[in-house]
This record gives structure tokens, sequence and C-alpha cells, in this order.
């Protein structure tokens, strides 16, 4: 399918979010910022605007989207928060949290929107803009991270231009993302699982249900490109673990480590997060020279930071 010719800009103001909101109603697809990264929405309910997701980003069908609403009100709309589930929600929502419920059989929702699967992952992001873009459309909508499928998460608008320009209707421009990282995802089995590492640690989580969060077995049932080794890939290729560069390698440095850029001089991972997409993304417009990173601690947002490396880093298939 082919998309729009132009994609408006629009601004960050009552116009702007209004015309965002309108647009989404409509079927078409609008970029707006989360906390985390800047999602590409889509109206949740209509199965052409889902589908044009999949089509925009190159996104294999059978990879689940996450639906983005206001307030746990409209959770409990689509999906059964219970039990521990509900204990999360309401310690880390609004936020960078991403949970996999039982989808409510009268939710409503496009069947492409959880890939035919019985659970539905939900998000209730802690930013502004996105509050109010979700609550003047009024009804749930599916965001992916809005990047063509495999590449870096956009944390500006300028990121979404370059990746979706001209294949969707408009971004609304919020700045930077705060966080920087995708949400942290947690399915319930029924014990809580992590699926994903993200912008909410897991130390976090692991202190508010009192007990360790298990981690998904590699291979386990749900097999989805954002979990896949080879994700989240710049055109250069990328080399972990690195305490100096190597000859015509460029240094993604990290505390005592200085890079030609530097995700954290003083070795703040929360600030090396809100970064690690950004100087991805510049290094990657600058040329094609291999990237060496130098190491990160795998503690706190460093697990965001380093799986989404590892991914960067791996064989492309
Ligand atoms: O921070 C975020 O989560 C961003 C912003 C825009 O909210 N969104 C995001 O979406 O990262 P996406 O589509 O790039 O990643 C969603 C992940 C995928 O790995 C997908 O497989 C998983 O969520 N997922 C979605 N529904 C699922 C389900 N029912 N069961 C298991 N995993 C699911
Ligand atoms: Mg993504």
């Amino acid at each position: 399918m082919t998309g729009p010719a132009e994609t408006e800009l629009l601004a960050a103001d009552a116009a702007g979010i209004a015309r965002a909101a309108e647009l989404l109603r409509s079927g078409a697809l609008v970029s707006f910022p989360t906390e985390t990264v800047y999602g590409l929405g889509g109206d949740a309910a209509d199965d052409r605007a889902v589908a044009r997701i999949f089509d925009a980003k190159g996104r294999p069908r059978f990879n689940p989207l996450i639906a983005h609403v206001p307030d746990v009100a409209a959770v409990d709309r689509i999906a059964e928060l219970t039990g521990r589930a509900r204990d999360l929600a309401g310690a880390f929502w609004p936020g960078p949290l991403t949970l996999v419920l039982p989808l409510r059989a009268d939710a409503g929702l496009s069947p492409l929107v959880s890939a035919g699967l019985t659970t539905v992952a939900v998000r209730v992001p802690d930013h502004p803009l996105a509050r109010r873009v979700l609550e003047a459309v009024g009804r749930p909508v599916v965001a992916p991270s809005a990047n063509p499928s495999g590449r870096i998460s956009p944390t500006e608008a300028a990121h979404v231009v370059s990746g979706l320009g001209g294949r969707i209707e408009a971004v609304l421009d919020g700045g930077p993302c705060a966080v920087g990282v995708e949400s942290t995802i947690v399915g319930f089995n029924p014990e809580p699982v992590l699926l994903r590492p993200g912008g909410l640690p897991t130390e976090a989580i692991e202190s508010a249900l009192g007990a360790p969060l298990s981690r998904r077995a590699e291979g386990a049932e749900i097999n989805a490109p954002g979990q896949l080794s080879s994700h989240y890939a710049p055109d250069a290729r990328v080399r972990l673990d690195a305490e100096t560069a190597r000859p015509g390698e460029r240094l993604l440095g990290f505390g005592a480590v200085a890079g030609d850029v530097t995700l954290s001089e003083s070795g703040d991972l929360v600030e090396a997060a809100a970064n690690l997409f950004r100087m991805l993304h510049a290094l990657d417009a600058a040329g094609d020279a291999p990237i060496a990173v130098a190491p990160i601690p795998e503690t706190g947002l460093g697990r965001a930071i380093n799986d989404r490396l590892r991914r960067a880093a791996a064989p492309r298939t």
C-alpha cells in the first residue's frame, strides 16, 4: 500500500494535539512522543489503520503491538488487570512499563493488534502530549516504536521523519524523549516474567513485587522481532565492551572511557539511556566506520542499554 505523499509536522500545542487526535480518529497514522521513544500511532479498533502500521514499518504481522491508553479505567475495558498486574499498574503507571494481560473478549480491538494471541500488551504512557492525544482520541491507540522494523528507535521527531517520512500522515513534535529506551515488558504465566528489559529498572519492579522477576527462557512461546537477536541495528557494525577504539573505529564512550561521543561522562545510566538512540542515529548518519562501545554496567537502566546494544552488535540476519 502506498502512503501519503507528505508527512505533516505538528507543533506541541493545542492545535497540534487536536489535529493529531482528529487524524488518528479518521484512521490515519500519527507519530507522537512518549517518555520512552516516539510511537507510531493508529486506532487500535481500525483494522485498516493497524494493517497500515505493519506496512509502514515493514513489520512482520506476527509481531503484536502495544495498546496505549490514558488511564487504568481504559485498561479495564480491554484487558483483565488483576492480582500482581494490578499492583504493578498502581505502582508504575503512568510510566515506562508495558503489561501483557489476558485480552477481554469484548475489547473491540482489531485482531491484528495481538496477532491472534489471547493476550494484549498495554501501557499508560507518562508524557503530557501522549496523554492528551490519547484522551482526545477516546479509544486505545496502538503504537510500536516509530522506526522501520529492525532499525534504531526514534527519540526525536527528526528521527521519525528520516525513517518514515512520506509513509505516515503526521508527526507530533514534542522534542527529545526523556527516558530514551522502550518500556520494560512484563508478562504473567501466572508468575510475573520479564519479557523485555526497558525504561523501568527491573530492580524497581522486584522491590514492588517483593520477589525476583523471572526471565523469559530463550526461544519460549513468544517469538517477536523485538526479541530476536539482531534488531535495533544501525548500518555500521557494532563492537561491544571496548576500552579503546581500534584503528578506523569510532568510539561511543561511557564514564571513564571517553569516546568520540560519550553516553554519560559521569557514568549516569539514566543520562546514558536518554542519549543512546540519538547518539547511535548520529553515528549512523555520519558514516559507516565500525562503532566500538564502552562497557556499560549491567544494573538499573544498564540492562536495557546492554540489551539494545547486544542486538545492535548481533550478526545480521
Ligand atoms: O516504550 C515502548 O514500549 C514503545 C512506545 C512507543 O510505547 N513501544 C514499543 O513498541 O516499543 P514495539 O512494537 O516496538 O515493541 C512492542 C513489543 C514487541 O517486542 C512485541 O513482540 C511485544 O511488545 N508484545 C506486544 N504484544 C505482546 C503480547 N501479547 N505478548 C507478548 N509480547 C507482546
Ligand atoms: Mg520497536
